[in-house]
């Protein structure tokens, strides 16, 4: 599915450049060579990025060991 209309990136391009150890939505647009024209896109990315940020942190009680 495109989640940027503009440069038609699809989410499995996203999720592959989350992947890969971009944190950032600046980070995505760098991996996939694009950049942001409309924006209209950037509030998708963010929840992508930060949704998967969280996925990657260990867990409350692990963190406190
Ligand atoms: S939809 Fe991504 S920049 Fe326009």
């Amino acid at each position: 599915m495109y989640v940027c209309i503009c440069n038609a990136i699809t989410d499995r391009q996203i999720g592959h450049a989350i992947d890969q150890g971009c944190g950032s939505v600046s980070d995505v647009f760098r991996r996939v060579g694009e950049k942001p024209n409309c924006g209209k896109c950037v509030p998708d990315l963010c929840r992508m990025v930060r949704s998967a940020r969280r996925r990657a942190m260990p867990p409350l009680a692990d963190a406190a060991d």
